[in-house]
């Protein structure tokens, strides 16, 4: 019981470093179908996208293929890095940045759309 309570979780960051991204149980590498759903019905095909704790950059990814401007943001380095390797050069319409989505840096009204997937419901 003790050992449980005191169980130390790794950091996003020691995360992402240690393991492999394609086997993490939130990677998927389709845009997501709600937001897809939600894109269509509202003929949404342009203007600045933030995706929050973008993590593997799959769903970024698909927006920036969709044609979207898009940031997409995490707290870990290291898959930022990653992203910024795989995918920066690959698409014109894409960046990678470090952020703190609890102490953002980014400016107030900059995106039209901010999209979360699975980033706020672990806090
Ligand atoms: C469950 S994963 C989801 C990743 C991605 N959105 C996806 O759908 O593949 C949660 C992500 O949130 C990021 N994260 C956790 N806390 C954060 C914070 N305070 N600011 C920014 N990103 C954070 C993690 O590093 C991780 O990549």
């Amino acid at each position: 019981m003790t050992e449980s309570i005191n169980r130390k979780l790794p950091t996003w960051d020691e995360y992402y470093k240690n393991e492999k991204i394609e086997k993490m149980p939130w990677y998927n590498e389709n845009l997501d179908l709600d937001l897809e759903d939600e894109l269509n019905a509202m003929h949404l095909n342009n203007g600045i996208f933030l995706d929050l704790g973008t993590g593997p950059g799959t769903q970024a990814m698909e927006l920036a293929k969709k044609g979207f401007d898009v940031i997409g943001s995490d707290i870990s380095g290291t898959v930022i890095e990653r992203n910024k390797i795989m995918y920066e050069n690959q698409y014109h319409n894409i960046k990678f940045v470090v952020d703190n989505i609890l102490y953002s840096d980014f400016k107030e009204n900059y995106f039209d759309y901010i999209f979360d997937r699975g980033c706020f419901h672990v806090f």
